[in-house]
Parts: structure tokens; sequence; C-alpha cells
């Protein structure tokens, strides 16, 4: 989730319930991009909006301790209230469930004119209900609006804010958490600074920054970022100094990227961003598989938050894009010195990013192609897969079955007519479904076959 927020540069949101500053076009910034969208806010908040009325064709998710503190006015205005979504409380199952009804019919009109999209008014009763709720959702689709305990106890929650950077020096006596001078966010994008009233402002977006000099490298040139997390991987034991649980290695280009199955992987300069992340694990070797689809997942996740659409995983870890494989995913898990555990996994990552396919091999011109138009650099797209693989991969293993419920609904193969070859010779059916350990259900027609890894293609039509 984001938080959206104005304040001046010394964090301060504003005074007595009010902004330090109306800046009619920051209104208007955010009617935008929170249309259509979640947002969570507090009692005060909502009240203190125009007759104190949830925000229309929205999903309204106050955080309350007292729902029946929420006024008539309020609930009136709301095509639809529920009530409170406790925990614990009897409904809970059922009122989370319509919620994510009607959030889904919502976000699904998202681009629609907003007379279109129902107002929604919704309450929980903590900062955590509210995460737990909102979790599942992508990050652009979920906002947290304010007031300044609601952005202090949501701001954990939160991988990106969308900031106004006002110069007002106003004194203020409620403050947004200081990320503009934290370590711990980074300024991605700051935008043109306008003038309103003889204040200065400008929209910056602040992402956080879970990758530093401690937990990542990236190169330049590089031979294969794989190769050199094994490396690290070799030294850390010779030495004794361990790594830290996930490490990030990401290079502009590999000169001997490698592929599955002992192919090579071309890793132009240009072409897109390489990267391995090292996870420290500690399971035995048959719990690994999940790991290789929880990481397609995490991928395509990521991308679809840096703005790519249209993305689908051709089983088992391969991103595709009309048609064409975008990304490459090669998994290799690197044993215990007493060999009946698995200690760490690589994951190495490359992405095609706004390639010249022509300069790729012969053989992957008709095959290859790319995401564009992401709205953020190479490295911090690499930043961003990383973050989501991680988070998916831990989820995966701890036995979440959302990631593998995400892998499904975006598996192109499914309904198909595949072929593979084994050891007998070469197969064909038709790819039925996803277990939940990843591995491939197909119908051979009399009998339905198992596949735990491998490749598979989809047959061509004469
Ligand atoms: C495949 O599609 O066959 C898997 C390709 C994996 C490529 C990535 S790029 C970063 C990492 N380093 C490598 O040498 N390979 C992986």
């Amino acid at each position: 989730m984001r938080a959206i927020v104005n304040i001046n540069e010394k964090c301060g949101i504003g005074k007595s319930g009010d902004l330090l500053i109306n800046i009619p076009e920051d209104m208007k910034f955010f009617r935008r991009t929170t249309a259509g969208c979640i947002v969570i806010m507090g009692r005060k908040t909502l009240e203190s909006f125009p007759g104190g009325k949830p925000l229309k064709g929205r999903v309204n998710l106050v955080i309350t301790s007292d729902a029946s503190r929420i006024s008539d006015e309020s609930i009136a205005a709301a095509d639809i209230y529920l009530g409170n979504i406790q925990r614990g409380s009897e409904t809970y199952g059922s009122t989370a469930r319509q919620f994510k009804e009607l959030a889904a019919s919502v976000l699904a009109k998202k681009d629609a004119p907003a007379a279109e999209r129902q107002t929604v008014l919704a309450a929980v009763s903590s900062p955590e209900e509210a995460a737990e709720l909102c979790g599942t959702y992508s990050e652009r689709d979920v906002y947290v609006i304010g007031g300044a305990s609601i952005y202090a106890a949501m701001l954990k929650y939160c991988s990106r804010c969308i900031v106004t950077v006002n110069n007002s020096t106003n004194e203020a006596d409620s403050y947004f958490p200081d990320i503009l001078h934290s370590d711990e966010w980074v300024c991605s994008e700051r935008g043109e600074t306008h003038e309103h009233e003889g204040v200065s402002y400008h929209f910056d977006t602040y992402d956080r920054n879970t990758w530093n000099a401690h937990n990542s490298i990236h190169f330049s040139e590089i031979d294969s970022t794989n190769n050199y997390a094994k490396r690290l991987i070799e030294e850390s034991r010779q030495t004794g100094r361990p790594l830290p649980d996930a490490y990030l290695v990401s290079a502009d280009m590999q000169t001997a990227g490698r592929g599955r199955l002992g192919r090579s992987f071309s890793s132009l300069r240009g072409n897109g961003i390489y990267l391995s992340l090292i996870l420290k694990l500690d399971i035995r070797p048959d719990g690994g598989n999940i790991i290789t689809p929880a990481a397609a997942a995490g991928v395509l996740s990521a991308l679809e938050e840096c703005g790519s659409e249209r993305l689908g995983i051709k089983w088992v870890n391969d991103i595709f894009l009309d048609g064409r494989k975008v990304c490459g995913i090669l998994t290799e898990a690197v044993p215990g010195a007493a060999g009946d555990r698995l200690e760490y996994v690589i994951i190495g990552i490359g992405v095609n990013i706004d390639a010249d396919i022509s300069s790729m091999p012969a053989e992957l011109r008709d095959i290859a192609g790319c995401v564009s138009g992401l709205d953020r650099s190479n490295l911090e797209t690499a930043y961003r897969i990383a973050e989501h693989v991680a988070a998916d991969v831990n989820a995966a293993l701890h036995g979440d079955s959302r990631v593998i419920d995400i892998y499904r609904d975006r598996s192109i193969l499914i309904g198909q007519e595949i072929v593979w070859t084994d050891n007998s010779g070469e197969h064909s059916g038709v790819a039925e479904g996803i277990a939940d350990n990843g591995n491939l259900i197909i119908n051979e027609g009399s009998h339905k076959t198992v596949l735990m890894s491998g490749e598979v293609s989809v047959r061509q039509k004469n």
C-alpha cells in the first residue's frame, strides 16, 4: 500500500485539523490518484471531508476503536456501509468477504467515470486489521490518507509515499513521519516546482529503501550474477562471516549470463536488468519446489507495480507479454555442509526492459519480448523485484496459499494443448491446472500426468 500526503519541508501536515496550505492542484492530484481505490483513514479525517461524507467512488476504510461514532450523515452518504469488520467477532468472515467483493467491484471500474463506481464505507478497529484486510491488493490500489496517527501506525505497511512537499512556514501541530531525511526512504521521483499564493510545492515519490550497502551490490558488468552469488556464499563459508538473510546482486550486463537447462542467457547492456537474490533457508530439499513458482509470482507482481500490464506466467517460471518471453528465472539451491538441508537458494532473474530485440542472438528474435514504460529506473525495478520475490518466497515457504493463487490466476498455459519431452519421448496433453505445490497437472486423455519441473511448450496449431 501507499501513503499520500501533503507536508511542508519539516513534515508538518497541518494545524487544528486543517492543512497548512490548501493547494487546488494538490486536491485534484489527490482525487485523480486515489480514484477507484481503497482509502484508509481515521475517523476524524472522515469527519473533515465536506459534510463528513466519504470520498465518492472509493472504498473508504475507517480505522476507529468505536464504529458507533461514525456519524449518520457519513453512513447515509455511502452507497454501502459495512459496520465494523472486527476481527474475532462472529461476523468477521462474512463482512471481510463482503468487503473484498465490494472492493473488487470498485477497483475493477478504476478507470471508469466516478458515477459508475459505488461509494463504500467500512470500519475496522485497528491498523493491524486494516493491513490484514488490504494486504492482498496491489500496492497502487490502497492509499493511507491520514491523519497523523493513522500515517504513523500504517507507514510500516507502505512501500511508497506520494508526497506533495510545500515550503509553507506556517506552524504545524501534526506531523508525518520524517521520510524526507531518513535512510529508510529514497526519493525516486522529484516533480517540477509549482507555486500557489507564494508557496512553492512539488509532487515527489519516496520508496522504501530495503536494499543498502550491507545487503546488496550492483555491477555495471559481471560474468553472471548467479555465479557471483555462489562466490559470495563460498566466501562466507570460508571466512565465517555470515551473509544477511537476503542479499541482492544486480548488474547492467552479464558476459556469461546463464539460463535453465545449461543454456546461456542474453544479457546485453541496455536490454534489461539482471539480478540474483540470495535467500538464507533451512529447509528439507523437497520443501524447495515451491520457490520457483513463488519467485515467478513475485516478479510478476513487482513488474505490475512498476507499471507493466498484461503479463502472464508460463509454467514453470517464464514471464510472458503478448506471446513473447520477457523474463526468465534460474533457481539454484545450495545445500548445507551435511547435504541434508538446503542452506541457501539463489534466484536469478533476467528481465528484458526496453530491449533492442534485434541485438539479441538470432534464435531469440522471434521468441523474446520486453517490458517497457516502467515508471522507475532499472535499479529501482531490480529493488522492487527483489523485495517482492523475497516476500513471496518466504510467504510460500510458510504455507501462505495466496502466492500460489496469484501464480495459478496468471498461468497462461491452463486449457492449452502442450507438448514436452522426457526420457521416454515426446508427450502431449492439455494443461489442466496448477497444484498447491506448483506442479503442472496435465490431462493426457487416458490419464493425468503431474510435472514437477522441466519445460513444456504450447502445441502450434497448423
Ligand atoms: C531462463 O529463462 O532460462 C532463465 C534465465 C535466468 C537469467 C538470469 S539473469 C540473472 C541471473 N544470472 C544468470 O547468469 N542467470 C540469471
